[in-house]
């Protein structure tokens, strides 16, 4: 699976602009899938299973956008101004590499410090291209960029931009392929635009009209000197959400996720998440309602050039999706 995390976190897919990541994805599932389709927003939508009588409509969606910047500004030097595409935090920046969809890169600098125990904003950061006026800059305003870093292998461990959420395509894509008998009617889509405000899963959900709603998204730990208090840590297992900053998981959901963990000997971890959501928060609130919950895969440094999961939370992950989409889900 290694290899598969290394095509899909290196494309470049900023949310709105998930093109190049959708056509990996449609290669790699397209031997597996009943059927899929795209939507009009972008999401990637397969069917596989058809219903059988002890059978739901069940929706996963993992997201396949990338936190982003978009240039606003090109001084007469051929510097880069820009503003952020979700949530990138301007602590991360100084020093990184980014890359345009048209396959300029550059580094982001940074003003001249004011004090130095003072963070930088985004307004004091720039983006170099190695331009040095604005008619030689490759970049134009309204273009988009992400992080630019080749995936860094631990063993175990492994670092890249876009873990979030691409670590979990691959972990809805390897699901798909090993799934094999299923009453349900399982709906694997790829969503675009979660990082600016879970739109696509928004717009999928409204189509699918599902009767039950799984996301699959990275979380946040507790593991790493002096970081947030929280129970969730790198290789103990992929997380079952109880909450997070916009939802409540249905219990019943959550109670049948601990059960097939249990009955399945997987190793897993309960996530109460004080900030952020997934797609699975506007699933929940679609038409007239949709049960819904979220299987995480642990992830440090969240938002940053370098995010870090391990392998064996993603197989585990990967293990318990197959276990809940194999037997019947009785809400
Ligand atoms: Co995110
Ligand atoms: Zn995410």
């Amino acid at each position: 699976m290694k290899e598969l995390i290394k095509k899909l976190v290196e494309c470049i897919g900023p949310s709105g602009f998930e093109h190049i990541v959708r056509d990996v994805i449609k290669d790699e599932i397209a031997p597996f899938v009943d059927e899929m389709h795209v939507d009009a927003l972008g999401n990637l939508i397969a069917r596989k299973g058809t219903r059988k009588e002890s059978g739901l409509r069940v929706m996963l969606s993992a997201h396949m956008d990338e936190i982003g910047i978009i240039a606003t500004h090109i001084d007469e030097n051929g510097f880069v101004r820009f503003t952020t595409v979700g949530g990138v935090f301007p602590r991360n920046c100084p020093g990184g590499r980014v890359r345009f969809m048209n396959g300029a890169q550059g580094v982001i600098g940074t003003e001249r410090a004011e004090s130095a125990d003072k963070a930088y904003t985004i307004e004091q950061l720039f983006i170099d291209v190695g331009a040095s006026s604005r008619t030689d800059c490759p970049v134009k305003v309204g273009d988009v960029a992400a992080f630019d870093r080749p995936m860094l292998d631990l063993g175990n461990r492994l670092v890249a931009k876009a873990m979030d959420d691409r670590i979990s395509v691959a972990a809805q894509i390897e699901t798909l392929r090993r799934l094999k008998d299923t009453p349900h009617e399982v709906y694997f889509v790829f969503s675009v635009q979660e990082e600016v405000g879970l739109r696509g899963a928004t717009t999928a959900a409204y189509g699918v009209d599902p009767d039950v709603g799984i996301a699959v998204d990275i979380t946040m730990t507790g593991d790493t000197p002096r970081g947030t208090k929280m129970e969730v840590a790198l290789g103990k297992g992929p997380a079952i959400k109880v909450r997070d900053g916009r939802m409540l998981s249905d219990p019943r959901l959550v109670k049948l996720m601990v059960e097939a963990a249990e009955k399945a000997g997987i190793p897993y971890q309960m996530e109460v998440l004080e900030g952020g959501t997934t797609d699975a928060s506007v699933i929940q609130l679609t038409r007239a309602g949709v049960p819904s919950g979220c299987v995480s895969i642990p992830c440090r440094y969240v938002h940053s050039p370098s995010e870090m999961v391990d392998i064996r939370d993603v197989e585990h992950a990967v293990r318990l999706l197959l276990e809940i989409l194999s037997n019947p889900i009785l809400l």
